[in-house]
């Protein structure tokens, strides 16, 4: 039976504000509430979407009688925050990744991914991880059509995204979640690329239903690097990561991880080879690639691929290739029907593991390691 559920949205910076208008108008959301630790920002949220009922920090909004809570906070604190939730009766939902502690230990991002594994059996409660790829259209076409492409052979996918991306400068986005000033982001040092791996894992293991047991990585240090340094708080000297992976299905991945690049920025699958046919996205248009097979090659559109919404979400379905419409649609109806969500956290640490083990990989030169793994969901 479905049954509408109470949403409380924790955390309204530069991204969660961009899902509070989605949770509102889902048609199985009967309650939105609000929740900030910053007065000011939590004050000016409420006022911008008519919302009353607000909560001043993640304590207070717990003791409520909200179903779910959407933790769109700093991260690293996600799964600290998404557990505690849980153990409060909450449904939970958190940007990507899992976390991604200011230390840098890839150990403690795979020892938070057990916790929030025991939480959810403990509790029962259902954590949904909001990874965009997952959504693009390109995705959910592949993941559609896998059955075409035969036996998968080799699939690439990747995330560049420049530290000094004028678009998106990654120093100024953690001086506005640290509080800090540049100089003192800059002297903490920037964190593996392959410690935020789902934006490009999710593609093959999403779309084959396999998972990694298998890596080599290595990493590129640019030189003097003022950022991906040795004398770092994280330690960490590599600005781009690549990682070969073997999957379960026997297929291999190629995983490029890149905060150091000349590129305008691309996440999501590059190319699928299948023994029958392939996929060779355009990341000139995030909207187009190419389908192959071995007689024809032919121009798609993605797009054609996407499942129905509610009517009140089709007119702005958000951003990161309107991906944010599809995953609060899928944690909505997933609350609300009382199912596991599709990003569950069996499939989500999945996602994180591969990133982890390809890092610490490249810290032993390439080193083939094996990828822990906490099984399918029950
Ligand atoms: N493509 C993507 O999937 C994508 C893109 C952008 C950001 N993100 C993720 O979104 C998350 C948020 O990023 P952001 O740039 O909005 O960060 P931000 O620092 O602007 O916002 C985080 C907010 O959480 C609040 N907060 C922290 N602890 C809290 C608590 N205990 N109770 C209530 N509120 C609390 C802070 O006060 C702050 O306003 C990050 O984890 C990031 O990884 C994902």
């Amino acid at each position: 039976m479905t049954q509408p559920i109470s949403i409380g949205i924790v955390g309204l910076g530069q991204f969660g504000v961009h899902f509070v208008e989605l949770f509102q108008k889902h048609p199985l959301v009967k309650r939105v509430a609000l929740c900030d630790l910053a007065p000011d920002k939590l004050a000016r949220a409420a006022r911008r979407f008519g919302i009353r009922e607000t909560y001043a920090s993640l304590d207070e909004i717990c003791k409520s009688n909200l179903d779910a809570l959407a933790i769109i906070t700093q991260p690293w604190l996600h799964a600290p925050q998404a557990i505690q939730a849980m153990e409060a009766g909450k449904h939970v939902y958190t940007a990507v990744p899992i976390i991604m502690p200011l230390s840098g230990d890839g150990d403690e991002i795979l020892a938070w991914c057990d916790k929030l594994i025991a939480c959810c059996r403990r509790t029962g409660q259902h954590y949904m991880m909001g990874e965009t790829t997952y959504y693009r259209p390109e995705t959910v076409m592949c993941r559609k059509r896998a059955a075409e492409f035969g036996q998968f052979i080799h699939l690439e996918a990747e995330y560049l995204h420049d530290t000094w991306l004028p678009a998106c400068n990654l120093i100024a986005v953690q001086m506005a979640r640290t509080g800090l000033s540049e100089a003192e982001v800059i002297r903490l040092g920037g964190d593996a690329p392959m410690h935020y791996p789902t934006h490009s894992t999710a593609a093959p293991i999403s779309i084959t239903g396999a998972h990694a047991v298998e890596v080599s990585a290595f990493g590129y240090t640019y030189p003097d690097d003022p950022y991906f340094r040795a004398d770092s708080k994280t330690g960490n000297v590599f600005s781009h990561e690549v990682g070969m992976f073997r999957m379960s299905n026997g297929a291999l991945a190629i995983i490029t991880e890149s905060r150091r690049n000349g590129h305008t920025g691309h996440e999501g699958i590059v190319r699928i080879i299948g023994s029958e046919a392939s996929y060779v996205h355009d990341a000139r248009d995030e909207y187009r690639g190419m389908w192959f097979t071995k007689t024809a090659a032919q121009p798609i559109d993605p797009c054609a691929y996407r499942d129905p919404l509610p009517n009140a979400l089709m007119d702005d379905l958000g951003g990161h290739g309107g991906s944010h419409a599809y995953l609060v649609h899928e944690f909505v109806s997933a609350c609300a029907e009382g199912r596991l969500p599709k990003i569950n956290a069996w499939e989500a640490v999945r996602y994180m593991a591969a990133g982890v083990t390809a890092h610490r990989s490249a810290l032993r030169g390439g080193e083939l390691l094996k990828v822990p793994d906490w099984g399918d969901p029950p």
